[in-house]
């Protein structure tokens, strides 16, 4: 299939750029995810922004720029629950397939994928629970 013009063919630090302010701006005006966010970072968006592009980097491209502890960082965070990755991957998934070709977008999303299954077990598992976490045992 020919590649919707105009969308990214490869991964790159202007094209990171533009994928997290793009995600971060539908995150901020989502009803579940928006508040959380908001609470968090009050006035530091562009400090948060700068962290992710540097995540990204390092994901993406194996650059090592960032520096941080994601699991200790979203522990922190009152109002997680499993069920919002669900609400965070559909929405990183969105911006991927809006600015990238259908490979780089699958790149992204395994990543993504990957990386939310690991924070959600950091977050939620425990050995005397079932996983992953039943509907009916969520509230
Ligand atoms: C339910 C889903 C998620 C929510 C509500 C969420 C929320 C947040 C918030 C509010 C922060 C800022 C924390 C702070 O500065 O105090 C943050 C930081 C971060 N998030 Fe998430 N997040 C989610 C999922 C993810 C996923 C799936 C990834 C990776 C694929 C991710 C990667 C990061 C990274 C790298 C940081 C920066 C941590 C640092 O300060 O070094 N998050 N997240």
């Amino acid at each position: 299939m020919t590649p919707a013009a105009g969308r990214m063919d490869h991964v790159s630090e202007d094209g990171i750029r533009l994928l997290v302010d793009t995600f971060y701006t539908k995150v901020r005006a989502d009803s579940e995810l928006g508040p959380i966010f908001e609470r968090a970072i009050k006035d530091n968006w562009p400090h948060h922004l700068e962290k992710m592009y540097a995540f990204w980097s390092s994901v993406m491209l194996t650059s090592g720029r960032y520096k941080g502890n994601p699991v200790i960082k979203h522990m922190a965070l009152p109002g997680m629950q499993p069920e919002l990755f669900t609400r965070w991957l559909a929405l990183f998934d969105e911006t991927c397939r809006e600015l990238c070709d259908d490979a780089i977008r699958d790149a992204y999303k395994e990543k993504a994928e990957r990386i939310a299954e690991s924070l959600k077990l950091a977050l939620f598992y425990r050995p005397d629970r079932p996983w992953p976490p039943q509907a009916s045992s969520a509230s």
